[in-house]
């Protein structure tokens, strides 16, 4: 009985570890569709888009060059700013189109700026006179239009909705608060009579709202806003519509409350770790949110394609902006590449929608990212190749089970491409197939979820092991990796004045011998310090030699610290398998070594 209880409990162990592993586990049920979406669209539009990012032949006063803040920026009383509104050409905005191209460009749910900063509502508004209903003609409720498109097409709709800040009431948060001050009751007034009955018409006039982006980048008590203000209008959405989700930039700290539901980074701000809670990066295609004429910083479809990739191989979403301008069009800069990301995914979604991140560290391979997906016991993992090989030939280190099938997913043929596997590694054959234009993605199948050894350095792109101080599995001290400083021109490196030991472990495919380099920066005089590579019965002994001083960038008074790379030996892995690779850094007398890396080929 007891035997069977333990078998019982370990079983359930197990289950669980699985589960965490192998799936997004914080993912409440709301926002499941979310964590599968993966890509959505943010619209910014509003009374902003006709200034353009310039007011009276002023660009807009602030090098962030934000065009949706030109009200505030260049200090545009409100009713100068509506004057703004002549530009726009009712007869031709068509919110549907929005909605189309969003569909056509594989996005699964669309975020519009139903109020922003200004305060101006872009529905038709019984809580506020300035609202889009007011001043179209013939009037339109661009929302409405919106919400009926999305529905139309099978698009989740969410509102962006600027609740801390509003230029437009008497007592919202705008410029002369913070010199003047507001009293916490007139701050409520604009609360309790403006965004409170709003986000109730909001949530009642308009159908399902999928999800609410709040949008306040400081904790509330470090502002005006008060948690009491905060948690009215949670609570009010989580009773109007209970499967609404709202996003971190509520205010709310995670520990305060945690019933949020998904992470919002901050602008531009890609992804860097693996995490199990939803979280989701606002992205532009240039750098404006609001339509600026001055962009110019366009990213490429690549770029952004690498970025989406980026932020599901660890579990996130990627929301790429739309500016539409005055007459509702999407700049064609935006537009084609929108599209040209839909044509991609339409290909290769499968290693998107639904997809998750694996055990491998990000940075684990430098030829792209990974992506997975289990679906009973069957597990792929889909290999983006940023950059296809020269040699023909992607080498995944640290899967420990042998692929069933191996394919590029944009071949509807899944026809077999060759691999070799050997314990923990698999070498693809490339050299029948082409690059895609902007990222290849290999499927490799397993039977189940494969066992993965995380603390192996793989062999990269160049063919050998990169052993840098932040990949190593163990140091006896704590590793504090300095920075790169002076443009990159010092690289990252671990500044080490006492003795320390660091160790690596690698796999080495077949018996050979291999050369093994260090890259170091010594300054000291006296070079009695010394250092030890250990690999097997092999080791090699080294004084650290004066690495001199070198200039950075001509003429520029730029005299650097000079970081080289010296050839230490040869050394012999005698069999195929698992080595270890230590370092012993013994500085004399506190001169210290910046250790770079080393480098085995
Ligand atoms: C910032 C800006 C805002 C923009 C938002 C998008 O918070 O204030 O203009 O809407 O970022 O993430």
């Amino acid at each position: 009985m007891k035997n069977k209880r333990r078998a019982l409990l370990i079983f359930l162990i197990l289950l669980v570890t699985f589960q965490l592993g192998y799936s997004q586990s914080q993912t409440n049920k709301r926002a499941k569709w979310f964590t599968e979406s993966r890509l959505g669209m943010f619209i910014h539009w509003g009374i902003y888009s006709g200034a353009e990012g310039f007011w009276k032949g002023e660009k807009i006063r602030h090098n962030n060059d934000y065009a949706e803040w030109i009200m505030y920026r260049n200090n545009i009383e409100k009713n100068e700013y509506l004057e703004l509104i002549k530009h726009f050409d009712w007869n031709k905005i068509d919110p549907e189109k929005w909605v189309v191209l969003a569909k056509n460009s594989g996005m699964k749910y669309i975020t519009f700026t139903a109020k922003h900063h200004d305060g101006f509502a872009l529905w038709k508004s019984d809580v506020s006179d300035y609202n889009v209903w007011n001043y179209s003609y013939p009037q339109r409720d661009i929302l409405g239009e919106l919400a009926q498109a999305c529905k139309k097409h099978d698009m989740k709709l969410g509102l962006y909705y600027s609740h801390w800040i509003d230029w437009e009431h008497e007592f919202g948060w705008k410029h002369n608060m913070e010199i003047d001050g507001i009293s916490a009751e007139k701050y409520d007034i604009y609360w309790q009579e403006k965004l409170i009955p709003q986000i109730k018409e909001l949530l009642t006039n308009y159908g399902e709202i999928d999800l609410f982006w709040f949008d306040m980048w400081i904790h509330h008590s470090e502002t005006v806003v008060t948690k009491r203000q905060l948690m009215q209008v949670k609570n009010l959405i989580r009773e109007l519509q209970p499967n609404c989700l709202i996003n971190s930039r509520l205010g709310l700290s995670l520990e305060e409350d945690s019933d949020i539901d998904f992470k919002t980074l901050g602008d531009n701000q890609l992804g860097n770790k693996k995490e199990d809670f939803p979280w989701q990066s606002p992205a532009t295609v240039a750098h404006s949110w609001g339509f600026h004429a001055d962009d110019s910083k366009w990213k490429s479809t690549t770029t952004l394609l690498k970025s989406l990739i980026n932020n599901v191989s660890l579990n996130g979403n990627f929301m790429l902006n739309i500016g539409p301008r005055a007459n509702g069009d999407v700049p064609y800069e935006i537009e084609q590449r929108l599209l040209e990301m839909g044509k991609w995914l339409h290909t290769n979604g499968e290693s998107i929608y639904g997809a998750q991140a694996f055990d491998l560290d990000k940075n684990s391979h430098d030829w792209g990212r990974i992506t997975s997906k289990q679906s009973g016991e069957k597990t792929t993992l889909y290999l983006h190749i940023h950059n296809w090989p020269i040699d023909e030939q992607i080498i995944l280190s640290g899967v420990a089970n042998k692929p069933e099938k191996i394919y590029l997913l944009s071949d509807n043929k899944k026809k077999d491409i060759g691999f070799e596997f050997k314990d923990v590694i698999t070498k693809i054959d490339l050299s029948n197939y082409k690059p895609d234009n902007y990222i290849s993605v290999i499927a490799v199948e397993y039977n189940s979820f494969p066992k993965v050894i995380t603390d192996i350095v793989s062999i990269n792109s160049q063919g050998g092991y990169a052993l840098s101080p932040d990949k190593c599995s163990f140091s006896n001290k704590k590793i504090d990796v300095e920075k790169k400083s002076r443009y990159g021109t010092v690289p990252e490196h671990l500044a080490v004045s006492e003795s320390q030991t660091l160790k690596w472990k690698i796999f080495v495919e077949e018996p050979c011998t291999k050369s093994v380099d260090i890259s170091y920066s010594f300054q000291g005089k006296n070079p009695k310090g010394s250092l030890k590579i250990k690999i097997g019965e092999n080791i090699i002994s080294h004084n650290f030699e004066n690495s001199g001083k070198t200039v950075g960038e001509p003429n520029s008074n730029w005299v650097i610290d000079s970081f080289k790379s010296f050839r230490l030996g040869k050394i012999d892995f005698p069999n195929k398998g698992f080595y270890e690779i230590e370092l012993e850094i013994n500085p004399h007398k506190k001169e210290k070594l910046d250790f770079q890396w080393i480098w085995i080929k």
